[in-house]
């Protein structure tokens, strides 16, 4: 079997899917190369992510990582969610093929590009505490 049973169960039955209106922060991330987009919006009370959704036009194993990564942050803090890497996603998904793990990368990036909005929509200069968001690549 090429996916483990935990991906296959996060794509076909993603968790966290849609958006949030009055989100508190909103992050964007496409990946230039197959063209896949993800976009995660962020509810933050008190330094913790009481709520997230995300919406993936992308593969299925974006889909999967990104179900995964809202699950991974969802009631953590800020720093928690901050330490969010595209490996630990994998690893909760109990793997990816080798060629889809720049999939994962897109959930990690776009949940820093959602906490960067935050900062930025907060009067704080993400730089030092998000630091640089490039684009996922091959
Ligand atoms: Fe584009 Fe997976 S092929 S994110």
């Amino acid at each position: 079997m090429l996916y483990s049973e935990k991906v296959l169960d996060h794509f076909s039955n993603p968790r966290n899917v849609g958006e949030i209106e009055d989100a508190d922060g909103i992050g964007e991330i496409g990946n230039a190369k197959c063209g896949d987009i993800m976009k995660m919006y962020l509810k933050i009370d008190n330094n913790i992510i009481t709520d997230v959704k995300f919406k993936t036009f992308g593969c299925g194993a974006a889909v999967a990582t990104s179900s995964m990564a809202t699950e991974l942050i969802k009631g953590k803090s800020i720093d928690d969610a901050l330490k969010l890497t595209n490996k630990a996603v994998v690893e909760a998904l109990d793997g990816l093929p080798a060629v889809k793990v720049h999939c994962s990368v897109l959930a990690e990036q776009a949940v820093r590009a959602a906490l960067s909005d935050y900062y930025t929509r907060q009067g704080i200069d993400p730089l030092p505490i998000v630091g640089e968001i490039k684009e996922p690549e091959e």
